[in-house]
């Protein structure tokens, strides 16, 4: 059975990833209509549906626990953006903001000594890891890029190695 104070933090992070998918949907959007990126395009749009995946996983285990997961409200994310540089700038510090938040969990899970709880976020923990280095990743290959039109080509044409490889890890 959860505690108030852990289901309440469980439900926060149901509106963080849920918050999650909702920017990358949009980045995805303004993507699609930028000349040349479907592949990234692609990965926009599959990351927003894992993020989509993590809210899942949050209400099966709240409910599964006996608590009881709320669907939240969400806020309208950003649009549009500059360049594809501070859309991936931002997917970095997204990720980092979230792993932070998991983090606060897990915290409130040892506190409570609720080891269910901590096993469960224990994947989330993971996933993080994952999710940050390749943001880094790909902030780093943008960088090197800067304005060369050649270097974005094979970018999009490697981001679907990138998003294969991540995949056989989860
Ligand atoms: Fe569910 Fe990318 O954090």
């Amino acid at each position: 059975m959860l505690s108030k104070q852990m289901q309440d933090a469980l439900n926060e992070q149901v509106k963080i990833e849920a918050q999650s998918s909702q920017v990358y949907l949009a980045m995805a959007s303004w993507a699609e209509i930028q000349p040349g990126i479907d592949n990234i395009t692609s990965f926009f749009y599959k990351h927003s549906d894992e993020e989509r995946m993590h809210m899942m996983k949050l209400i099966h285990f709240i409910n599964d626990r006996g608590g009881f997961a709320v669907v939240p409200s969400l806020e309208q994310p950003t649009l549009t953006y500059p360049s594809l540089k501070h859309a991936f700038s931002e997917l970095l510090a997204h990720e980092v903001y979230v792993s932070e938040s998991i983090n606060k969990l897990v915290d409130i899970a040892l506190k409570e000594k609720d080891y269910a709880t901590h096993n469960f976020l224990q994947w989330y923990v993971a996933e993080q890891i994952e999710e940050e280095a390749l943001a880094r990743t790909m902030n780093d290959k943008l960088e090197m890029i800067g304005d060369e039109k050649s270097g974005l080509y094979l970018f999009d044409r490697d981001i679907l190695n990138v998003t294969v490889a991540n995949n056989t890890q989860v």
